[in-house]
């Protein structure tokens, strides 16, 4: 374009001819005219591409990732019938990532004792979504709704709310995994930034607004070396992005209480475990590997120190959220505005009694009867910390948070559950 120009307009007029400066006058009008009218329809085409690109992209990940099928009738009676309370006092919850680890438990439990459920998840395929259907499937058991959808979705949010006005949202829907961050960062940013703030103005834009609780990570610690971690202890050192979309959750849900009275408890989960667990967390492929005759990589520290981890067995943590929305205090905003600030809270919720990974390998060997093979490596820095471990006085004391499982005792229910689901005895079903 730039050569294009200099070439038609030389910048040095001195050169023509005196006698001819008319006539190039003239011609240098209409040269000038048809350049700049070329000029412009060359912008309007540059700029008609651009916005058929972005328009294209934004087709494309709207596809992609808000491509499920919601709405009608059916379709609205089925969320009714799953937000149903059936006890006094009762909640209604919307659940995100119900189809998930955490989620599908917590929704159970919460079904459980007559409280409305309704879950949202996107089924991506981060781990196999066959794990997440049959998840879904469970809770489709129990009469527990979940919706296929996108948090990023802000369309299918407000209709959500439309349907049933949910006194509380238990936020569980992100990009999880701490290596993962490496190979797609665009993940974190989708479900743990973006998808965080739709939700949040999904929240409060309801009528009544919802009190939110939802899950960070202890993640935030990042590199911390006091122990225990507590809430208190500083969080500005994320050592992966992960815990940096994190750590943003918490500032920016904050934003959302100070200026719109969003009530917000924030739970700071500690390598939770379990039934029904996520295949990417080692408990659960070193179980896949051992089973399997594969070698599993075991990560030690510097010094050949050997990482040690908090472990959280699920029924707990289940315990801390159900303790969290009982004791959520209203949201008190509408229209935009707050009436008078609101609850902001948040809370380790951990086992405080960190084991070392050698540790947990010795026990799965123990209940799985199969020797594993270890490949003790350096830890490579990818994004995990040396070890973890909650000071958990705080969730004692607001939310009655007492953890009771310890990990022989959590491993073995896991291993139990294991064999059954993928078949390892004979006749074994696929539903527990
Ligand atoms: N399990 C742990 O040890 C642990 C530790 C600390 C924090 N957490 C946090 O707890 C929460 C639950 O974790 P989990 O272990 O159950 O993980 P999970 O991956 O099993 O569950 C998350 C669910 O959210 C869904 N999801 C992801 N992005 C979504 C989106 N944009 N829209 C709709 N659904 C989406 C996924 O499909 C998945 O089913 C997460 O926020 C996680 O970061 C978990
Ligand atoms: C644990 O946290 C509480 C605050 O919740 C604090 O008072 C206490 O000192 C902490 N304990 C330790 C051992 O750090």
């Amino acid at each position: 374009m730039r050569m294009l120009e200099d070439e038609l307009f030389p910048s040095t007029p001195g050169k023509v001819k005196i006698e001819r400066a008319h006539a190039i006058n003239r011609q240098f009008h209409r040269c000038f005219a048809s350049t700049s009218t070329m000029f412009l329809w060359a912008l309007f085409l540059i700029a008609l591409t651009a916005s058929y690109l972005s328009f294209q992209s934004f087709v494309d990940t709207s596809s992609k990732y808000l491509s499920a099928s919601w709405g009608g009738l059916h379709w609205e009676k089925q969320i009714r019938v799953s937000a149903e309370v059936r006890r006094a006092h009762g909640i209604s919850v919307l659940v995100t990532g119900a189809a998930g680890f955490v989620g599908s438990h917590v929704s159970i439990a919460l079904h459980k004792r007559g409280d409305g459920v309704v879950g949202l998840d996107n089924f991506n395929s981060y781990y196999d979504p066959s794990l997440k259907k049959a998840r879904k499937s469970l809770l489709a058991s129990h009469g527990i709704f979940v919706v296929e959808g996108d948090i990023n979705d802000g369309r299918l949010l407000s209709k959500l709310f439309d349907v049933v006005p949910f006194t509380h949202v238990m936020h569980l829907a992100a990009q999880a995994g701490v290596r993962y961050a490496i190979e797609n960062p665009a993940s974190y940013v989708h479900s743990n930034i973006a998808g965080l703030v739709t939700l949040l103005e999904a929240c409060k834009a309801a009528d009544p607004q919802p009190a939110v609780v939802w899950a960070s990570s202890s993640s935030v610690y990042g590199l911390n070396e006091k122990v225990p971690f507590s809430e208190s202890d500083r969080t500005d050192r994320p050592a992966s992005l992960y815990a940096a979309t994190k750590k943003s959750g918490e500032e920016i849900t904050h934003t959302y209480n100070h200026i719109y009275g969003l009530s917000i408890t924030g739970l700071r989960f500690f390598t939770v475990y379990g039934p029904w667990g996520r295949p990417d967390m080692a408990y659960f492929s070193f179980t896949r590997n051992i089973l399997q005759g594969k070698p599993i990589t075991i990560y030690r520290g510097k010094d050949r120190v050997d990482l040690a981890r908090d472990f959280t067995y699920i029924d707990d943590i289940v315990k801390g959220c159900l303790g969290s929305l009982d004791t959520a205090e209203k949201s008190t905003g509408s229209g935009g505005k707050k009436r008078r600030p609101a609850q902001y809270r948040i809370y380790n919720l951990g086992n405080t009694s960190p084991v070392t990974v050698p540790t947990l390998v010795s026990i799965l060997e123990r209940y799985l009867k199969v020797k594993a093979k270890r490949n003790v490596v350096e830890m490579p820095g990818n994004g995990d910390v040396p070890f973890t471990h909650a000071n958990i006085s705080l969730a004692r004391a607001e939310l009655g948070y007492k953890p009771t499982t310890n990990l022989e005792t959590g491993l073995k229910k896991f291993v139990k559950w294991y064999l059954h689901y993928y078949g390892y005895r004979p006749r074994g079903s696929k539903n527990l």
